[in-house]
């Protein structure tokens, strides 16, 4: 059975006092998670080792990293390598998020450099994918989360793949409050399955976490969890705030 996985991205909120309460809510009433049922909460650089350090003694709950450099090492003045990642207890990292693509031009080239420094560290890939409003408007989604897909993943060996969660976030409902609906994310998730089930086999196929995210909350988790090919969120805005995360957390647990 392929995991369920809620992530939070806090992105570029919250003090590390704030982070800290956050944290402290959440494994406070935090259900318990197994081997399908896992949490990663992605803070900014600067608050990963505090929160590793108050996740350590739970299980099935990791910090995951938001971004990490192209580059192995070296004079990258204000980057960080997937190598601090790892020794900072990092477990997943986050790459391809829209927010890069869009306003630090990361281009699926960089993408496949990011990705191939996180698995010289172990880490598991958290990839981004999704379409703006225009391409949604003119019906060209598919084609356009599929060459993202392509051209940054299919280089990968059916081992690596395994190493890979997709988050397909519509660009149109990030940070918006309009979500898409179960069905529009249900046949994106589909899709993107299918394709792995062309280029990879059934098997890394069925095993492939696909995530939503995009305006994912409290309100509408169930319904998108409940979706076949919907394997649980990535969430943003709702992350920052205990109840709704817990709440999200609890729709992937009853999912
Ligand atoms: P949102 O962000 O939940 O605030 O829409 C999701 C994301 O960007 O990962």
């Amino acid at each position: 059975m392929r995991k369920r996985i809620v992530a939070g991205n806090w992105k570029m909120n919250l003090t590390l006092a704030e982070g800290k309460n956050l944290v402290e809510a959440i494994v406070a009433q935090l259900p318990a998670l197994t081997d399908t049922r896992e949490v990663v909460i992605a803070p900014p650089f600067t608050h990963i080792t505090q929160t590793a350090a108050q996740l350590e003694e739970y299980a099935h709950i990791s910090v995951g990293a938001q971004n990490c450099s192209s580059e192995a090492g070296g004079a990258f003045t204000g980057e960080v390598s997937a190598t601090m990642l790892q020794s900072a207890g990092v477990g997943s990292v986050i790459l391809g998020h829209s927010e890069r693509r869009e306003y630090f031009n990361e281009t699926s080239e960089l993408l496949v450099k990011k990705i191939a420094q996180a698995f010289n560290q172990n880490l598991r890939v958290i990839f981004c994918c999704g379409e703006p409003l225009s391409v949604r408007d003119a019906n060209e989604q598919n084609n356009f989360v599929g060459k993202q897909i392509e051209e940054a993943l299919f280089h990968l060996s059916a081992e690596e793949m395994n190493q890979i969660v997709i988050a397909y976030e519509p660009i149109w409902a990030i940070g918006t409050g309009r979500t898409a609906t179960s069905a529009q994310a249900q046949e994106m998730h589909a899709y993107i399955r299918s394709m792995l089930q062309n280029k990879y086999g059934n098997d890394i196929a069925q095993k492939t976490s696909i995530l939503y995210g995009g305006s994912c909350n409290a309100q509408n988790a169930a319904e998108l969890f409940s979706c076949a090919d919907i394997d649980g969120g990535l969430i943003g805005g709702a992350a920052l705030k205990s109840e709704a995360f817990l709440a999200i957390i609890s729709a992937m647990m009853s999912a």
